[in-house]
């Protein structure tokens, strides 16, 4: 191995890229978009709002921002060939996998698809983010057999979706809620699916690929699916008197508990923090108490085994919780996951070609060394 070179194993102690879009201190339990608290603007942003910060390291204006959710939303409906293409799909399919062929393809219906120019890039970033919640909403109707419905581009990005999936109008707590939740989920640094992202766009493909690139990361369980690892353990546990039984004896076992834990945040993760006033909101309101109570059991008994090692709830804790009780369904939420993060990707792959290189890292080669060729029949 050069010199020059280290080996780094998951490039943990690896600084890959320069970023102006978010900040984590994970001793602290920070985590800022563009210098601001990501509690302030879970509290007082809006999905669309938080995306306009993220691309222009700026809040905007009141007419700024209007003129940017009129410019949004009008990319939402998406083009008709789409359709056909979701009937396609199998009613099997995951919806992950759905997802990231559903992203790969809205490239074959935009003619600047390969138009790299900034400003083709950032109608391109629009057109991914207005369409993914039309994207999943469509298939997820598809495979209940129910027709699909169309954008409307007056509403907000949450509110629609939930329409659109439902085929009904979302109460303002429930579009709320989801708001929050795209806004806590939309950048988390050099994350797995973000680097995937900026390797695909520093090759010079397009925004497409890349974010078809983003998606398939994501849905892998040690990224993207723990949330829905949590309500798998909640269903599991089934009632708040089974759950002191459940955590003994996954103490005990010294299994990891779903939720719990960062690799970066060693404290309370700032995302949750907000996230548990308002999971707790949304169950009451949609009468889903019994998750909450569970929930919050849950925590208390990981606070007393586990808070030392510096292990407290993830986003992904109290996520499940507000999901479920917006009634998605579970595997559904990886898919949310993504039509948030769609804002960080599409900044960072902006991010990146502004001063482009390749990201082409090497690898310790450990096999063998000058063997002979064997011929097929001496094989
Ligand atoms: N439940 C119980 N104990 C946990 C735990 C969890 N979720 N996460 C970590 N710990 C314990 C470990 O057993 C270990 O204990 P030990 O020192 O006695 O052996 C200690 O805390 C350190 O854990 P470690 O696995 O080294 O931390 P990590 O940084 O490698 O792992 C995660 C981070 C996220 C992979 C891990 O916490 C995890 O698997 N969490 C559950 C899945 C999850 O919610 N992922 C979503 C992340 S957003």
């Amino acid at each position: 191995m050069p010199a020059a070179l280290h080996f780094d194993k998951g490039l943990a102690n690896t600084i890959a890229a320069e970023t102006s879009l978010s900040f984590i201190d994970g001793e602290k339990g920070v985590l800022e978009y563009v210098g601001i608290d990501i509690d302030s603007l879970a509290r007082q942003s809006t999905f669309e709002e938080t995306t306009f910060l993220l691309w222009r390291r700026r809040l905007p204006t009141s007419g700024e921002l209007s003129a940017f959710e009129r410019e949004l939303h009008a990319h939402a409906p998406l083009p008709h060939g789409m359709l056909d293409l979701v009937r396609l799909f199998p009613r099997s399919a995951p919806p992950m996998h759905a997802l990231r062929t559903l992203v790969s393809a809205l490239a074959l219906f935009d003619a600047e698809a390969d138009d790299s120019s900034p400003a083709a890039n950032e109608r391109k970033s629009m057109r991914l983010i207005a369409r993914t919640p039309g994207l999943i909403a469509a298939f997820d109707r598809h495979r209940k057999g129910k027709p699909i419905l169309e954008a409307d581009p007056s509403a907000g990005l949450a509110r629609d979706f939930l329409r659109m999936l439902n085929g009904a109008e979302p109460t303002a707590a429930m579009a709320q809620a989801l708001d929050v939740c795209l806004i806590l989920h939309a950048d988390h640094g050099l994350n797995a699916s973000t680097f995937g992202a900026r390797v695909t766009i520093a090759t010079l493909s397009d925004m497409y690929s890349a974010m078809a690139t983003a998606v398939g990361t994501l849905k892998g369980p040690l990224h993207g699916g723990a949330n829905e690892g949590v309500m798998q353990m909640l269903e599991e546990i089934g009632s708040i008197d089974a759950v002191d039984g459940y955590m003994r004896e996954k103490l005990a076992n010294k299994d990891k508990v779903m939720g719990f834990g960062h690799r970066v945040y060693k404290a309370y993760d700032p995302r949750a923090t907000y996230l548990k006033t308002f999971a707790e909101k949304i169950a009451r309101d949609t009468g889903n108490e019994r998750l909450f109570e569970m929930s919050k059991r849950i925590e208390s008994i990981m606070h007393e085994a586990v808070a030392a090692k510096g292990i407290y709830p993830n986003v992904d804790f109290y996520s499940a919780t507000t999901y479920a009780s917006l009634g998605l369904d579970l595997d559904l939420f990886t898919c949310i996951f993504a039509m948030s993060r769609m804002a960080g990707w599409t900044g960072h792959c902006i991010e990146q070609l502004d001063g482009n290189r390749l990201i082409r890292p090497h690898a310790e080669y450990t096999g063998p060394h000058g063997v002979a060729y064997t011929t097929i029949d001496r094989r």
